[in-house]
C-alpha cells in the first residue's frame, strides 16, 4: 500500500504512517497546564508561521538561541501533536509545553474546554489555502500528488483531505470559542500588518517583550527573512518526506494567489459553497 494513504477515522481522515488512530483518541484525556500552548490551523493557514513567532517571543527575539535548542526544525520544538510518539512525549515535557494540531475540536483536550492552556487559531481565506494545499500535496510524499488543480478542487471541496474539510474545521473550534482561552488570528491579518499581529501574540502570552524584541521576532517572521532560515522554513526536510524538486514549504506567502488558479466558475460555486457552509458563522475574510 503507498504511504499516503487516508484513512477514514471517526469522522476525519488521517494519513497512514503518520497518525495512529489510538493515539489520537487518546489526545482528548491529555492534562493541560495553563502554561501549555496549542497553535491550531486547517492545514496550509498559517501554521509554520506561528511556529516561528511563537518560538522568536519565547527567547525574546533571539533568533540564535532557537537554532541552540534545536538544529533540525521548528517541528522537533513545537510538534504536531497528532503525529505519532508526539502524544507520550508531550505528557512528561517540560514547560511550556507549545504544540501545533491540525485536528478538529472534537479530538483535542477535554481540558481546553475548561479554560485550562492557550489556544491560537489561525484561519486563512480557503481559496488561498486550497491552492496552497495543491502545491503542498505534490511536495509531501505523505500526500498523493492530484492528478490536477480541477482534480484537487473537487477534493478540497468534498473534503476528502487529511482531516476534513475546511468548513467543518473552522466551525468546530470556532463555535466553541469562547469555552477556551482562545486568540482567533487571520493569515491575511498577519499579512497586512505583522507587527500588531506579533504584539496581539505576546500579549496573549502575557509576555513582556521591549519594543526592541517585538521588533527582532517581527524581523525574522517575514516570509523573506524566514525562508532564509533552513530549520524555520522546513528546507532540511529529509527527501523521503518531501519531493524538494516539486517546490517549497514556503512558497509565496501572498493574498489572494487563488485569482492565477481557479476559473470563474470554479469561484462561483466556492462562493455559493461558503455562503451556504458560513451563514450563520460572523466570519469575514480578505480575499485579495
Ligand atoms: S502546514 O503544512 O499546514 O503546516 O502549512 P502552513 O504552515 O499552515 O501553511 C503554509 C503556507 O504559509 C505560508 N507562510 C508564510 N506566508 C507569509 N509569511 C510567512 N512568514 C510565512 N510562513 C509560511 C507558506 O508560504 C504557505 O503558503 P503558500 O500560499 O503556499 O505560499
Amino acid at each position: 500500500a503507498p504511504n499516503h494513504e487516508l484513512v477514514p477515522h471517526r469522522g476525519i481522515k488521517l494519513i497512514k504512517g503518520t497518525h495512529d488512530p489510538d493515539d489520537v483518541d487518546q489526545i482528548y484525556d491529555l492534562e493541560i497546564r495553563d502554561s501549555d500552548v496549542f497553535v491550531v490551523t486547517y492545514p496550509k493557514s498559517g501554521t509554520i508561521w506561528m511556529q516561528q513567532i511563537l518560538l522568536l517571543i519565547e527567547v525574546k527575539g533571539d533568533v540564535t538561541a532557537i537554532s541552540k535548542l534545536s538544529s533540525s526544525s521548528n517541528a522537533e520544538l513545537m510538534p504536531w501533536i497528532e503525529v505519532t510518539g508526539s502524544r507520550e512525549a508531550f505528557i512528561t515535557a517540560p514547560s511550556p509545553r507549545m504544540r501545533v494540531t491540525h485536528l478538529q475540536y472534537q479530538f483535542m483536550p477535554r481540558a481546553l474546554s475548561q479554560k485550562k492552556g492557550k489556544v491560537i487559531y489561525v484561519a486563512r481565506n480557503p481559496k488561498d489555502v486550497l491552492v496552497s494545499y495543491f502545491y503542498f500535496h505534490k511536495l509531501a510524499n505523505m500526500l498523493e500528488t492530484p492528478k490536477d488543480f480541477d482534480d484537487f478542487f473537487e477534493k478540497f471541496i468534498r473534503g476528502d483531505v487529511f482531516g476534513c474539510s475546511w468548513f467543518k474545521h473552522i466551525k468546530s473550534w470556532y463555535s466553541h470559542k469562547d469555552d477556551m482561552n482562545m486568540l482567533f488570528m487571520t493569515f491575511e491579518e498577519m499579512i497586512q500588518d505583522l507587527k500588531s499581529a506579533v504584539e496581539r501574540i505576546s500579549s496573549f502570552l502575557g509576555k513582556d517583550l521591549s519594543d526592541e524584541q517585538l521588533a527582532s521576532v517581527v524581523k525574522h517572521s517575514t516570509f523573506k527573512n524566514m525562508k532564509k532560515i533552513p530549520q524555520a522554513s522546513y528546507e532540511h526536510v529529509p527527501s523521503h518526506l518531501f519531493s524538494h524538486q516539486m517546490g517549497r514549504f514556503m512558497r509565496k506567502g501572498t493574498i489572494g494567489d487563488w485569482k492565477n488558479h481557479f476559473t470563474v466558475a470554479q469561484s462561483e460555486r466556492f462562493d455559493d459553497l461558503f455562503h451556504r457552509e458560513m451563514k450563520d458563522f460572523p466570519l469575514s475574510f480578505t480575499w485579495d
